[in-house]
């Protein structure tokens, strides 16, 4: 080699040393004083690891090697200079003692951040011992949602698996542009509470590729989403996907455009589900879509129920929740209950525009039906339960 080359080399090795150390650094969680033993609190060691990491001035990795890690509630906050992969090989679970959680209602939780990716890990919150104890009617802690994030904008979770949470899986608050992937969200079908993903107050949000096994909603969109997209999703056990409750206050923010697409409901509660409290509101659902959807041992396929009131806080009012424009097209499979189709609308402002086209929704051994109070709209195609539009 002549010398020349030799140095070019040289400058090129030092010079791609430089940008990959300056582009990539790498925040090992275990260098902060994480340890892999599942039981040492590591969550201190997280919070200096991000704070490395979100100090940095290019991009950077928050790297948490195989392992299992125990962390009490831990608070990754921004804003930080710059993207941040948050990247798990390991497994996160929760102290032992549900006490150990404290009254914040959260457990991990990404406050104020953008341009973030979680790949991969698991995270266990061990929550069968808080249900044992909810279940028993004694004084328990408030619970915690395994993984949130609030106020954030451009994030991917993407391979995450969340096991037995306390209360709900993930949580979406005052967020946008938020994707989901690749999600394997596990809990015991009477887990109460344990919803998969809670959205809310948020825009552009994405779950797709994902599996829910819950004790309550697969997925539940809320007060104040928009532009929410659902694709190949498999929920079940579990309550189904729900756009509600609405309208527990009377100036709620109001849900549109939503959309499930190539989904699976296996002995869920409820298959596609619009539910709104029977009180005065000033809230919405409008421009949603189901469509694509395999329906198997499923009690209530189709359902809008709004006369929900539970603990009967509703005395002599009824819903004042619009849905309106509200699809569903190609929806086949079984019903456990004959009455695979539900329309509960509102006395004082009906469900205007629902449209039903190609639906065969059957039990084994008798004819479904359909039923609707308040419900205005059309169909076309086939539709089985034969239609009470
Ligand atoms: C509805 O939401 C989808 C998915 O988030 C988005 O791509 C689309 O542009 C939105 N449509 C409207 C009319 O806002």
């Amino acid at each position: 080699m002549n010398n020349n080359l030799l140095k070019t080399a040289c400058i090129c090795f030092v010079f791609s040393y430089f940008l990959f150390s300056c582009n990539a650094a790498s925040y090992n969680v275990v260098r902060f004083g994480a340890r892999a033993d599942g039981r040492t609190d590591s969550s201190q060691a997280f919070v200096r690891a991000w704070r490395a990491a979100c100090a940095s001035r290019s991009s950077s990795t928050v790297y948490i090697p195989r392992g299992v890690y125990m962390t009490k509630p831990v608070v990754f906050s921004g804003p930080c200079w710059s993207r941040i992969l948050f990247r798990i090989d390991g497994t996160l679970v929760a102290p032992p003692n549900y006490w150990d959680m404290g009254n914040s209602g959260f457990w991990i939780l990404f406050s104020k951040v953008s341009r973030l990716t979680v790949h991969g890990g698991v995270i266990d919150a061990r929550g069968a011992k808080f249900w044992a104890c909810r279940r028993s009617g004694s004084r328990c802690p408030p619970g915690v949602r395994s993984m949130s994030f609030l106020w954030s904008s451009n994030v991917v979770v993407s391979g995450l698996k969340s096991l037995y949470s306390q209360l709900i899986h993930l949580t979406v608050s005052n967020s946008n542009n938020i994707l989901f992937e690749h999600l394997n969200v596990i809990a015991p079908s009477r887990s109460p509470n344990t919803d998969g993903i809670i959205i809310q107050s948020s825009t552009g949000v994405t779950i797709r590729n994902s599996l829910f096994r819950t004790g309550d909603d697969c997925i539940a969109v809320g007060p104040g989403s928009k532009n929410i997209w659902m694709e190949k999703i498999a929920c079940g056990p579990g309550h189904g996907i729900s756009i509600g409750s609405l309208g527990n206050s009377l100036n709620e923010a109001g849900v549109q455009n939503v959309t499930v697409t190539n989904a699976i409901f296996s002995k869920t509660q409820n298959g596609v589900r619009i539910k709104s409290w029977a009180r005065d509101s000033k809230s919405y659902a409008k421009n949603v879509e189901f469509r694509n959807i395999v329906m198997r041992a499923v009690d209530n396929p189709i359902i809008i129920d709004q006369t929900y009131c539970p603990g009967n806080r509703c005395p002599r009012q009824t819903s004042g929740v619009e849905v309106s424009n509200v699809r569903y097209s190609n929806i086949k499979g079984t019903s456990t209950t004959v009455e695979a189709v539900k329309f509960e609308c509102s006395v004082s402002r009906p469900c205007r525009g629902i449209q039903m086209r190609n639906i065969r929704l059957t039990t084994p051994n008798r004819a479904t039906t359909s039923t609707c109070e308040n419900a205005r709209g059309w169909t076309s195609g086939l539709v089985w339960p034969r239609s009470c539009l």
